[in-house]
Order: structure tokens, then C-alpha cells, then sequence
């Protein structure tokens, strides 16, 4: 058992921070046993590893994000979505056919992950199984969790990056396989996720294909959904049998069949939102991407009251900044703008709501993540804020202002399952 003392804060609902000044959190092999204001007399005498007046936090989970755009992030700015992509997004994902290229890159963004304190990431590569594979071993050798998919793509994009349905499927199988015998006998931290693009980038053979994959493996999914008027309106022409854009996921077992994840979802309509809400489709929110491709501003106070689940993604590289902190802060501004758009009718994100949808409800993905409720994985932060609180702040407002203000320098330590997880490596 070991006991960490510190300033404990967290989300169990959505409204309002759990706060425990100078408490206890008890962890045996990884998992969270209780929190405590005063320790219970039967660890009374257990060690405590005491960090003072510093904060503790459950560490942040990104929902969704291109380690595979890594090197475009904070260019290429100047487009909307379906030119971006055939101008900026495509011709990078094609060099991630050199694996030395993809090890250069992957290494340096796994790192960053890990600088901002993202102890579960759930990732795009790109079609290629090798680099797939290497973005795979530098989450599992940093000790950082993840769903890493390798991306099927074989319709409106370069030649380079359209394969052949089966030869995608062959690769698929062969990465799952490694992963399925590595981990019989536990539960991995890094694991494989069917990736189909998005509808314009896949042919119905393909999509059918990555629907049964996720199905005989019983593997989550992840893809994009509803998140620019120009791609909503040539999915209609490309799925012209399908109600909505989600239905059409939906009739290829891509929509909760499995657990799933759709990025964006702009502009969902009522129907798309129901059936979402009852495949219990978890919405990766990118307000940083919806700001920078001007894709626009996803509903999300319409979602959660409809009862889908949110969670939210850097997006990189249509989102500019890795930092789970900051996407919090323009999650709150992009549904700022929205309730003032909308007259009012939706009540602005909280700061407790954006820290509860990137802790607790982006951390369900994983399992038991994101909260230090009782048999919860440890995943958490040590932030130290002293160059930050410099007046009379409550624990909320020191949370808040590093929120705002901190950046990684201000994070002391990471865990993830327990276990501190040291600077991973670059390799040049
Ligand atoms: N839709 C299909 N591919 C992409 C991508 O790479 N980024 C974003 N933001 N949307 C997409
Ligand atoms: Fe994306």
C-alpha cells in the first residue's frame, strides 16, 4: 500500500469539484483503495509519502488526436476541413511510410504527451502497420496507455495512402494478434483500435470490412462525425441509403456496436444525437480544431442534456495545442460563444463540467479512469502551483488559475496505473 499526501482534487460528477485539503489517497497495485481527510486507523501506519502544499489531480485523457499530424500542428491554418486535408494532412501522413521518419516523430509526441500530463491518449496513426506498430511500443515502453489505431482509408486521397480493403484487413489482424498474445494474461495499458477515416475516405467494402473486424475481435472504434457542412453534405451523396450521417456508421456495425468514439459532431441533429445517446457513443469534443478548421461549434451543452457521453480531444493538427488544459479552457469559451449565439438557451461548460469531461468521463474509455474514487486506476498529476498562488486562493481557484495560467512546468509528477511514469525519450 502506499499513501500520497497532498491538497486531493477531483471530479465524481459533473457540477462540482470533490476538494479534501491535506488529504490521503491509498493505492495497492495501481488501483485507488479510498480517500481520506484523516487516515482510518488501520493505515495508521502505513507509510505517507507527503507532498505538502502541492495539488493532486487525476491526470488528463485525450479522447482524440493525429500522432501522425504531430508535425503539422500550429501550421496550415488557412483552410477549411476537405482542403485542409488534401492540401496540408494528406501529403504528411504519406511519409509515415519511412518508419525512421515515424520513429522521429512518434517519439517526440509521445514525449510531449507526457509533458502535459495525458496519461491515456486515444490515437490516429495512418494506414502504414509498421510505424503503427512503433507509435504502439513508445506508448507501452513510456508506461502511458493507449488506443492506437492504424488508419483504413482507400477512397478520395492520394495514391499513396489507398489500400487495398484486404491487404488493410491482413495488417489490422497481424498488428491485433501481436497485441492479443502479449497480453493474455493481463490488461494491457496499449491496445489496437479499428479506425476507419471517415465516410468520404472509405468504400462501403471497407467500411463493412471494419465494422465485422471490430465485431470478431470485440475492439473499439473510432472515427469523425458531422463536423463540416461540406462533408455532411457528401456523405449524404456517397451514402445516399442512410438517414444521417451516423446512421450510415451505424448500418456498417460502426456506431456502439463496440464501444466507440466520433470526434466533433458540429452539427448533429436531433436523430444522430438519440442514436448516439442509445449506442452510448462517447463524442470526442475538439473546440480547438472546430476554431482553427472554422469547422464550428459543436453543441455540447444539447449533447450532455440529451445524455451522451463527452469527453475531449487536441486533435492535432487541425487542433493546434496538446495541452488537455488548455482544450478545457476553449472547450468553456467555444460554448461561451455558442450560448451567446444560441440566445442563451444553453447554459455555458463549467470549469468542474470541462475537468469532469476530460478526467471521469473521457477516462470511461479506458475502464475505471479519471477519478480517484474507490477502485479507480491511479492515474494522476502533482502539479506544483507556488509560482502561481501568490495570494488567497481557495483549492478550487489554484485549480483554476493553473488551469488557465500553468503550463507543464507546473506538473511535478505523472502517474499512470499507479507507477510514475519518467520522461519518455526522443529519438532524433
Ligand atoms: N476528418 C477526416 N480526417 C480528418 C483529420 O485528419 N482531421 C480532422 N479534424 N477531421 C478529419
Ligand atoms: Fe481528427
Amino acid at each position: 500500500m502506499t499513501i500520497y499526501k497532498a491538497n486531493i482534487l477531483f471530479t465524481k460528477q459533473n457540477d462540482y469539484f470533490e476538494v479534501i485539503p491535506n488529504g490521503f489517497v491509498a493505492v495497492r497495485d495501481g488501483i485507488v483503495q479510498g480517500v481520506y481527510s484523516e487516515l482510518p486507523a488501520d493505515l495508521r501506519y502505513a507509510e505517507v509519502i507527503d507532498y505538502g502544499d502541492r495539488l493532486l489531480i487525476p491526470a488528463m485523457n485525450d479522447l482524440h488526436v493525429h500522432a501522425s499530424q504531430y508535425h503539422n500542428q500550429g501550421i496550415a491554418m488557412d483552410m477549411e476541413l476537405l482542403p485542409w486535408l488534401e492540401n496540408y494532412t494528406f501529403p504528411e501522413e504519406i511519409k509515415y511510410a519511412d518508419t525512421n521518419y515515424a520513429k522521429r516523430m512518434y517519439s517526440r509526441f509521445v514525449h510531449d504527451l507526457w509533458r502535459f500530463g495525458t496519461m491515456r491518449t486515444v490515437a490516429f496513426a495512418t494506414i502504414h502497420e509498421e510505424s503503427t506498430r512503433l507509435l504502439m511500443q513508445l506508448f507501452e515502453k513510456a508506461g502511458m496507455g493507449a488506443f492506437v489505431g492504424k488508419v483504413d482509408m482507400n477512397r478520395n486521397c492520394p495514391a499513396e495512402l489507398t489500400e487495398d480493403t484486404n491487404e488493410a484487413m491482413r495488417a489490422n489482424e497481424a498488428i491485433i494478434d501481436s497485441y492479443r498474445q502479449a497480453n493474455r494474461s493481463h490488461s494491457a495499458l496499449v491496445n489496437p483500435i479499428v479506425t476507419p477515416r471517415f465516410i468520404p475516405s472509405c468504400t462501403p467494402d471497407m467500411l463493412r470490412a471494419c465494422g465485422d473486424l471490430a465485431r470478431k475481435y470485440q475492439l473499439p472504434i473510432q472515427s469523425h462525425l458531422s463536423e463540416n457542412k461540406n462533408e455532411i453534405k457528401w456523405v449524404q451523396e456517397l451514402e445516399p441509403e442512410s438517414k444521417f450521417y451516423g446512421d450510415a456508421y451505424y448500418r456498417y456495425s460502426l456506431f456502439g456496436q463496440t464501444p466507440t468514439i466520433m470526434a466533433h459532431c458540429v452539427y448533429s441533429s436531433p436523430e444522430e444525437i438519440e442514436l448516439m445517446s442509445r449506442q452510448k457513443v462517447l463524442v470526442a469534443h475538439c473546440p480547438t480544431s472546430n476554431l482553427n478548421v472554422s469547422s464550428g461549434m459543436a453543441p455540447v451543452r444539447t449533447l450532455l442534456n440529451a445524455g451522451v457521453r463527452v469527453g475531449l480531444g487536441s486533435d492535432i493538427s487541425a487542433g493546434h495545442d496538446l495541452s488537455i488544459f488548455r482544450v478545457m479552457v476553449y472547450a468553456i469559451q467555444v460554448s461561451k460563444m455558442h450560448y451567446r449565439q444560441h440566445q442563451e438557451s444553453c447554459p455555458f461548460l463549467t470549469l468542474s463540467e470541462a475537468f469532469y469531461l476530460a478526467t471521469k468521463s473521457a477516462g470511461s474509455f479506458f475502464g475505471k479512469v479519471g477519478s480517484f474514487e474507490q477502485g479507480y486506476e491511479f492515474d494522476a498529476l502533482l502539479i506544483d502551483d507556488s509560482n502561481l498562488n501568490h495570494g488567497d486562493y481557495s483549492l478550487p481557484q489554484r485549480l483554476e488559475r493553473f488551469v488557465y495560467l500553468g503550463d507543464d512546468r507546473n506538473i511535478q509528477l505523472r502517474f499512470c496505473r499507479g507507477k510514475q511514469i519518467a520522461e519518455p525519450e526522443i529519438i532524433q
